[in-house]
């Protein structure tokens, strides 16, 4: 089969096209899936760059949907033709997270999904939503688990509740979308003009440009009439908190997610005390949640905003157009 590994010491030159044996029937408990896409996301891209550590000849990205092929013994939660998708933490199935680092993640800690098969254990899936391309299905398990989680499980997200969303990535535009479908009002920012107007379209109430408002919070004020919003997506970090917990409302929750700026700052703990905020930090979620969202977007119809799809030969230019921040939503890997 054909795959994707990473040399050592890893960035986008050291991606290489490879050819590998096809993996065996599947064993007890195991599924054999034909993946046919991935999608990107900001992990992945730290991965690549080699700012994860990850062994020489790993095969990245964390992200894969694809067609059932085989069930071995005793697996009666899908049957062969099924389309399923991956899940992030594959040991994490239910309840508290059990997990802190990426030891367990696929194309991190253990192989990915760039590549035509895999065998793996059934639970390391869920069925991907009905409806849904690959491609849509491949930017569930980061992204759009991880927007769902921050609103919906840890925000417990009501109609009539304001939202934050900081930039036009993958969570972002998740979290948008949620968010609008739940019957929030919802502030996005963007360094981009006609990202804002692409946001705009998709239900955003109020739009900024970060670049040219740098104190964003002040209008994420104004346009609260003062009081600020219920959640922020919190995807920036160290550089962007603290105008996220001047823009939270009192008692307000914030979900910590992103790394965008960095991965250590100071934190003005007294103004996060007194505004009584809830500071969640999150990492995508459990296969229960997946299963939930899943059940949400087949309910609702949502369907993912996907900037472009790329042929997985192409996977170092679609980490550059990432990088560059070129892109609206989500970058997909057709494979
Ligand atoms: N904790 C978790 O479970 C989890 C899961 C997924 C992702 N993440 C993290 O969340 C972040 C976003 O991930 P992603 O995959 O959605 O990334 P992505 O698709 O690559 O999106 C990056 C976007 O962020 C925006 N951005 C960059 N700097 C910004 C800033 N200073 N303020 C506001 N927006 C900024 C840009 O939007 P514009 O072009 O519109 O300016 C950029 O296009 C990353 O740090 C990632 O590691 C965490």
């Amino acid at each position: 089969m054909k795959a994707i590994i990473l040399r050592k010491p890893a960035g986008l030159d050291h991606l290489e096209s490879v050819t590998l044996a096809d993996p065996e029937a599947p064993g007890a408990g195991q599924i054999r899936v034909r993946i046919h896409a991935s999608s990107l996301n900001y992990h992945d891209l730290g991965v690549v760059l080699g700012h994860l550590p990850t062994s020489d000849g790993r095969i990245p990205m964390s992200d894969g949907a694809g067609v059932v092929e085989a069930v071995g013994e005793g697996v009666t939660e899908f049957a062969v033709g099924d389309s399923v998708v991956s899940g992030f933490f594959p040991q994490w199935l239910d309840g508290a997270p059990p997990i802190a680092d990426f030891s367990t993640t696929p194309g991190d800690g253990v192989d990915g999904y760039a590549r035509e098969y895999v065998v793996l254990p059934a639970h390391w899936f869920t069925h991907a939503p009905k409806g849904y391309s690959h491609a849509e299905a491949a930017t569930l398990t980061t992204a759009g688990l991880t927007a769902w989680r921050a609103l919906v499980v840890d925000g417990n997200l009501k109609p009539g509740d304001s939202v934050l969303v900081l930039g036009t990535g993958g969570v972002s535009i998740f979290a948008l979308q949620f968010a609008k479908q739940m019957g929030a009002t919802v502030i996005a920012t963007s360094s981009s003009d006609a990202k804002l107007e692409r946001v705009r379209a998709l239900g955003a109430d109020h739009v900024i440009n970060y670049r040219r408002d740098e104190k964003w919070a002040v209008k994420v004020l104004e346009y609260t009439g003062g009081r600020g919003v219920d959640h922020v997506v919190e995807v920036g970090g160290p550089d962007t908190l603290k105008q996220s917990i001047r823009a939270c409302r009192i008692g307000g929750h914030i979900a910590l997610i992103g790394v965008l700026t960095g991965v250590a700052g100071p934190l003005p703990t007294a103004t996060l005390m007194t505004r009584q905020q809830k500071l969640q930090g999150l990492v995508v979620g459990s296969r229960r949640q997946q299963i939930e969202m899943i059940r949400a977007i087949e309910a609702t119809g949502l369907k993912p905003v996907i900037d472009r799809t790329v042929e997985l030969d192409a996977i170092a230019e679609a980490f550059r157009y990432q990088a560059d921040g070129k892109h609206f939503g989500k970058i997909c890997l057709s494979i």
